[in-house]
């Protein structure tokens, strides 16, 4: 941990903070001039693996928008290379893994001993820690078994999940052992990048929102609750983020995640309310809303704080990632207004 008595640190144990922590998830990204411009000389997974240029990525991102931690600059599906999955993003477009795994004999083939292979990404935090000393805190993150699989399984992003789900279903053994090779790579990846200085892990679980409550519960929350158990030995909070996930809340929480990140479809309040008040949740505006004039905006900024209402243990961001297209001012405003108002919601 670099900065534990961070605002951030403490808002995710949900210690009481003197005003509410802010950060965004793709903080760094092509809304921001400054992103594209590097972007001109760098493929993505050219500046995930140097170190150099991802840390400048993560902290130009961070001080630009004066925010209260700076996520490492990286991509979910890294790990799909170390097992023996290469992938790329296609022009203007999502990612394409070269060959997706449908078979028992696939998922056999995996390789969940090279995570140390990703040590590019624990050197990147190593500079960022080294920046920012005890003034800003730093999350790394993975992707959580689910999501990767999905990926991994449909060959790039789905609508329906129907080679994901067909195995989930039909070939219960190959999906145990894929989620266990999965929990293996992304609890040794991200313990090195706690070992690195990392305050905070966040586990995506991007797309588990397509699941009902009972294939959840039977064939992702006890793989989960692993990767969050292992993490936690660590000595850092977990944040577990998913979207879509109103009806997931309560058994997302029993993984023992100190930190549910929640979407924007579900006021904030009754999402918390669902996890009964324990713990602290993340979010929830909705990204979009960036698109909006500040007029429009800053009402529902507060509305998010009001629902907070000054309970210990709410970290702001948006309900997902900040869209390609935002306009950069807006995401300062939002910012600034966060820094200098939220104290007005504790009373
Ligand atoms: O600032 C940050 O939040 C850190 C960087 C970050 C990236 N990807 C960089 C990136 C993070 C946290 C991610 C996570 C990620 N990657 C997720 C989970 C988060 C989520 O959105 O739910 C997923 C599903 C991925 C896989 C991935 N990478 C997709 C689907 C895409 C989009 C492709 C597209 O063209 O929009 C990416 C590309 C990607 N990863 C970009 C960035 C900044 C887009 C910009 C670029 O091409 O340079």
């Amino acid at each position: 941990m670099s900065a534990p008595n961070s605002l951030f640190v403490r808002a995710a144990k949900a210690q009481p903070t003197e005003r509410t922590p802010v950060w965004f998830m793709r903080q760094a990204g092509r809304y921001m001039p400054e992103y594209r411009a590097i972007r001109k000389k760098y493929s993505l997974i050219e500046i995930c693996k140097k170190p150099e240029i991802a840390a400048q990525v993560t902290i130009e991102a961070a001080e630009i928008l004066k925010v209260d931690a700076a996520i490492i600059f990286a991509d979910l599906l890294l790990p799909l290379e170390v097992m023996g999955l290469p992938f790329h993003f296609a022009a203007g477009g999502g990612p394409k893994i070269e060959k997706p795994i449908r078979t028992m004999q696939d998922v056999a083939a995996l390789r969940s001993d090279r995570a140390a292979d990703l040590g590019y990404v624990s050197e990147a935090i190593k500079i960022v820690c080294k920046h920012f000393g005890d003034k800003l805190p730093v999350i790394g993150f993975c992707g959580a078994p689910f999501t990767l699989a999905s990926y991994m399984i449909e060959g790039g992003s789905s609508r329906n999940y129907v080679f994901t789900k067909t195995m989930m279903y039909s070939a219960p053994d190959a999906w145990s052992e894929l989620m266990g090779k999965l929990v293996s790579v992304t609890a040794q990846y991200s313990a090195e990048q706690v070992g690195a200085g990392a305050d905070t892990i966040q586990i995506f679980d991007s797309w588990v929102g397509c699941l009902s409550v009972e294939d959840y519960r039977r064939c992702v929350l006890p793989h989960v609750t692993k990767l969050v158990k292992s993490l936690q030995k660590t000595g850092v909070p977990i944040i577990y983020f998913g979207t879509d996930s109103a009806t997931l809340l309560p058994s997302m929480k029993e993984t023992g995640a100190e930190v549910i990140g929640l979407d924007w479809r579900i006021p904030l309040d009754t999402g918390w309310q669902s996890l009964s008040f324990k713990g602290s949740v993340q979010g929830n505006l909705d990204p979009v809303l960036l698109f909006a004039e500040w007029e429009q905006l800053k009402p529902r900024a507060e509305e998010i704080l009001r629902r907070a209402a000054g309970r210990p243990g709410h970290i702001f961001n948006l309900g997902h990632g900040i869209l390609p297209e935002t306009p950069v001012e807006n995401v300062k405003a939002l910012c600034d207004f966060v820094r200098e108002h939220s104290a007005e919601f504790k009373k």
